[in-house]
């Protein structure tokens, strides 16, 4: 049987150079879509698929992002003398418990794959999951969940993947295919930002990923690669070499909210599908597309 993920990573320590001038004081991991932060849905979807602990690997200007999930007293002491008991319900089901969070600094942004490598010691010997928070995955269940379940039955290594445009895959990481066809398949090799003509499919590592601890031992060996960063793709590349890899075309949506376009998509997405403000919402973007001239 595969051994159980306790542990997932976030690794939070990026400059968020294309969301500017937003990211230069707060976090892009703190921005906030309809009314929480990326980083509290990746954490909500982490539980959902039965984390227990959360490790992030922060940065210089990240400490708002602990903050976010300590207990805020003053907060909850205002909201109890004014009787918003539904207000401070919701804050207290948001904090992860005690003891079940650890944070780390990645002293440098040196890439994806250093970060990772960062939270070696905390994570010890034994498989996690990796959840980069600015990409949202909007699925029910969540993408990590789904991919717990591939995880539950074949153990390994498991990656969620996404189809692009062609003309889209030379800003991700690409996996090739077994040629099943299937939802969930063997992924027989990988390639960071290739060119369209050489991409083996147009199916994208899309930001959750379900690692086995040997994944550190190449990332300590691990030269910077693509954009003179570590990058988690060339170590994963050299694990495929050792160690099954499994695809999951995960059934729901992608928005990376570290790209402004797909920030605003997010916002627009949640914003409708929210219980109490999808309505009223729906009849505010209405308006303010008549008045914007339509959509053509
Ligand atoms: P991105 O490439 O999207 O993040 O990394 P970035 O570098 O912050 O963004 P841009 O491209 O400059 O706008 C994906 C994830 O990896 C983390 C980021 O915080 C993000 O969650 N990351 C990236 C690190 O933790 N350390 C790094 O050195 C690089």
């Amino acid at each position: 049987m595969a051994k159980r993920i306790k542990k997932a990573v976030f690794p939070v320590a990026g400059l968020g150079t294309r969301f500017l001038p937003a990211t230069k004081a707060v976090p892009k991991e703190m921005l906030t879509v309809v009314d929480r932060p990326v980083i509290q849905m990746a954490v909500d979807e982490a539980r959902e698929a039965g984390i227990e602990h959360f490790v992030f690997v922060t940065g210089r200007n990240k400490s708002v992002i602990e903050d976010h999930f300590d207990k805020q007293f003053e907060l909850e002491e205002t909201l109890k003398a004014r009787g918003k008991s539904a207000e401070l319900n919701a804050l207290k089901q948001d904090l992860p418990q005690a003891g079940q969070t650890s944070f780390t600094r990645q002293q440098e942004p040196l890439g994806l794959g250093h970060a990772v490598w960062c939270a070696r010691e905390i994570v010890g010997r034994e498989p996690f999951a990796l959840l980069l928070p600015d990409m949202l995955m909007q699925g029910r269940p969540g993408c990590l969940k789904q991919m717990m379940d591939i995880y539950d039955d074949c153990g390994g290594n498991v990656m969620a993947v996404e189809e692009v445009p062609r003309d889209q895959v030379h800003r991700y990481g690409v996996v090739g295919t077994d040629g099943s066809g299937k939802r969930a398949f063997s992924i027989t090799g990988m390639v960071e930002k290739p060119a369209a003509e050489d991409a083996p499919s147009n199916l994208i590592i899309s930001g959750r990923y379900i690692l086995q601890p040997e994944i550190f031992d190449k990332l300590e060996k691990q030269d910077p690669g693509s954009g003179g960063e570590i990058q988690l793709t060339d170590a994963m590349i050299q694990l495929l070499a050792d160690q099954p890899f499994r695809g999951l075309v995960f059934d729901g949506t992608t928005y990376d909210c570290g790209d402004k376009i797909g920030f605003l998509s997010a916002n627009i997405a949640y914003g409708l599908a929210h219980p109490d403000l999808g309505g009223p919402f729906r009849a505010a973007l209405k308006d303010i597309i008549e008045k914007a001239g339509g959509l053509e």
